[in-house]
């Protein structure tokens, strides 16, 4: 009620991505305050064993985590603790800090409940913000997204070595790890998600060693059947720990009430929130259907609501993330969708 009723119609004022910076910074704030975190978990904490769950030897006091992208550097995850969520996912850090693409780069949808972001993967870098997270004790799984640095001239070996230095460094602090696969243009003009460029990665990662954390993998909405089956394949011959699906789409078949012009004038970038959400139900089923059940699935992608949530469970999700509902929804989503996925 509160972020609807009062701070949902102040944020509203400020672009996507000013706003964004307000919710982080009081999230910094929270996190460094003993006092607002309590306020927090009392306002939005609610837990029942009926919730708690255990993946890759990780317990979860309930399934519904925070998505990567909305906390890049890692300063808020006590924050995202006191506000019930069940786990968090921080970056997508890079070995080298970016400062991403120029602005403006987020835009809201509100007639879709939808986002297009072209952010660039702006972040400290890795060394900085794993150092921020070395410091931090959680009650809740630390999740740890890695990608490529955004910049086109780092390209074949270096892509790899790129991907390597975020990973080991995010191996020393995180629980598990998700590469993010989807993320755009290597600079060969190819993403990860082509099956030569990414056994490659997976043999530089080598995430089936000894002493890895549990390595999963993120695939974009937009990935065929057929791609993705060839994609799992792969995966499992590296005994990836499970998947995050799905990542935001290059696609606009999901927006319905937005302006045309409106969408054409934004240009470019990745859409999430409402529009990709049956999609990304989709992916998820059809990763359920390969893998059957022998691994755990992290479904995300426009939940925005309770039913939305149960829709990704029912398709074959095993742990849920959120992050366009939430800017939509406010931080009460968490509750709601735990009040009816618990059998109290
Ligand atoms: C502004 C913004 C930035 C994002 N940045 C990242 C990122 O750095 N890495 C990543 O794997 N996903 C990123 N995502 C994708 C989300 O983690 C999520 O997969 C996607 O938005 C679908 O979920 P949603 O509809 O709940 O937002 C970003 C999404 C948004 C809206």
């Amino acid at each position: 009620m509160f972020y609807k009723s009062l701070l949902k119609p102040l944020l509203f004022q400020l672009n996507a991505e000013s706003a964004h910076e307000a919710a982080i910074k009081v999230s910094d704030l929270t996190s460094n305050s003993t006092l607002f975190r309590k306020i927090a978990s009392d306002i939005y904490g609610f837990e029942h064993p009926s919730l708690e769950r255990e993946f890759f030897g990780l317990k979860f006091p309930n399934p519904v985590g925070l998505a990567a992208g909305f906390d890049k550097n890692g300063v808020a995850p006590k924050a995202m603790q006191s506000l019930g969520f069940g786990f968090v996912e921080i970056g997508s850090i890079t070995a080298k800090p970016s400062n991403g693409n120029p602005k403006p780069r987020a835009f809201r949808l509100p007639e879709d409940h939808s986002l297009i972001n072209r952010m660039g993967l702006n972040n400290e870098g890795a060394e900085a913000v794993v150092n921020r997270l070395k410091n931090i004790r959680l009650d809740i799984p630390l999740g740890i997204n890695i990608a490529k640095t955004n910049d086109m001239t780092i390209e074949g070996d270096d892509a790899l070595r790129d991907y390597l230095i975020s990973y080991e460094l995010a191996n020393t602090v995180a629980d598990y790890i998700t590469v993010n696969i989807s993320c755009p243009n290597t600079g060969e003009g190819k993403t990860f998600e082509d099956p030569s460029a990414l056994k490659e990665l997976l043999e530089t990662l080598k995430p089936q060693k000894e002493n890895r954390k549990p390595t999963l993998v993120k695939f974009s909405v937009d990935t065929p059947r057929e791609a993705l089956t060839e994609l799992l394949e792969i995966c499992e011959s590296f005994e990836i720990a499970g998947y995050v699906a799905t990542n935001t789409s290059s696609g606009r078949d999901g927006l319905l009430h937005s302006p045309k012009q409106k969408i054409i004038s934004i240009g470019n970038g990745g859409l999430s929130g409402r529009a990709i959400a049956d999609q990304s139900t989709k992916v998820i089923g059809w990763i359920a259907d390969v893998i059957q059940g022998s691994k755990p699935i992290i479904g995300v992608g426009g939940i925005d609501s309770p039913k939305a949530a149960w829709e990704k469970l029912d398709a074959g999700a095993d742990l849920l993330q959120v992050y366009t509902g939430m800017v939509y929804e406010g931080p009460g989503l968490i509750q709601s969708i735990k009040k009816e996925l618990c059998d109290c």
